[in-house]
């Protein structure tokens, strides 16, 4: 499925992460609430990998503290390629409603600042078609497009800066099945064309099974296991683990 080698994009070693709780009101302390104990794993270069866990388990917190997003934690992250770049599952939310398309497109690499107005353009569009919109979308704002194409219109954004790692958080929840589908295979295409690396978070395992290699089976806060997908839902070890797989109907 993939031109997979063994090189190492993402390294997470006994990861803790903590959020703050109450004021911290005079004479007493902060309260930590911790969400990620002691997680482990990586990416390699090419390798989708599913991450699973029933809601609250501490998926997108994780995903955060990669990102650099959030960074109270303890533990090891190590990345060995540029910054990875995320995808929500609210398109609509995570794009400028104030900008047209073009803007969104272009702002990541004019904060960069090393490249011409002209060269930035031209990637623009070429982002743009690799998500598969035509080049009329560039001038419209996040309003006159549907989900999917928001959707797209993130991916596109996320593309500019040439990752070798997405993340992407839920990206077709929002969603219907049919766009779903469209999405999916969008990624999936990438994942190819680019040998992009992925870290797909959701809560369908169907889902999953379509996008990924390998999954994280992630529960409050911990990963309790770890595999290739297929022997993962043929032969899981863990109780949990079965429990997701027999919710979502799929017999091992
Ligand atoms: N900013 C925050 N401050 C305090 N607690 C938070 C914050 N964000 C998330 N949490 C808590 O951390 C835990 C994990 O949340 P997180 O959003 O990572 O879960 P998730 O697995 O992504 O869930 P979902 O599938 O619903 O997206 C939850 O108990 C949540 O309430
Ligand atoms: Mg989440």
């Amino acid at each position: 499925m993939t031109n997979r080698n063994e090189e190492i994009l993402l390294e997470v070693k006994n990861l803790s992460t903590y959020y703050q709780q109450g004021q911290g009101l005079l004479f007493t302390s902060k309260k930590q609430k911790q969400v990620c104990k002691e997680i482990s794993f990586s990416i390699k270069r090419g390798e989708v990998v599913g991450l699973l866990g029933e809601s609250g388990s501490g998926k997108t917190t994780l995903a955060k503290a990669i990102t650099g997003i959030t960074r109270n934690h303890t533990g090891e992250i190590s990345l060995y390629c540029n910054r990875p770049q995320m995808i929500f599952q609210d398109p609509y939310g995570s794009l400028n409603p104030a900008k047209k398309v073009l803007w969104t497109l272009e702002e990541p690499l004019r904060i960069q600042g090393n490249s011409s107005k002209a060269l930035i353009r031209k990637k623009a569009f070429e982002m743009l078609e690799q998500v598969g919109l035509e080049r009329k979308i560039a001038e419209r704002y996040p309003s006159q497009l549907s989900g999917g194409q928001r959707q797209r219109v993130c991916i596109a954004e996320a593309l500019m800066l040439d990752p070798k790692l997405l993340i992407a958080d839920e990206p077709v929840s929002a969603l219907d099945v049919t766009i779903q589908a469209q999405i999916i295979r969008l990624l999936l295409k990438l994942h190819r064309d680019r040998n992009l690396s992925i870290l797909f978070i959701s809560h369908d395992l169907r889902v999953i099974y379509q996008m990924c290699d390998r999954a994280l089976v992630m529960r409050d806060g911990q990963i309790v296991e770890e595999g290739e997908v297929s022997t993962l839902y043929s032969h899981p070890t863990h109780a949990y683990t079965r429990q997701l797989l027999e919710a979502a109907g799929i017999s091992q």
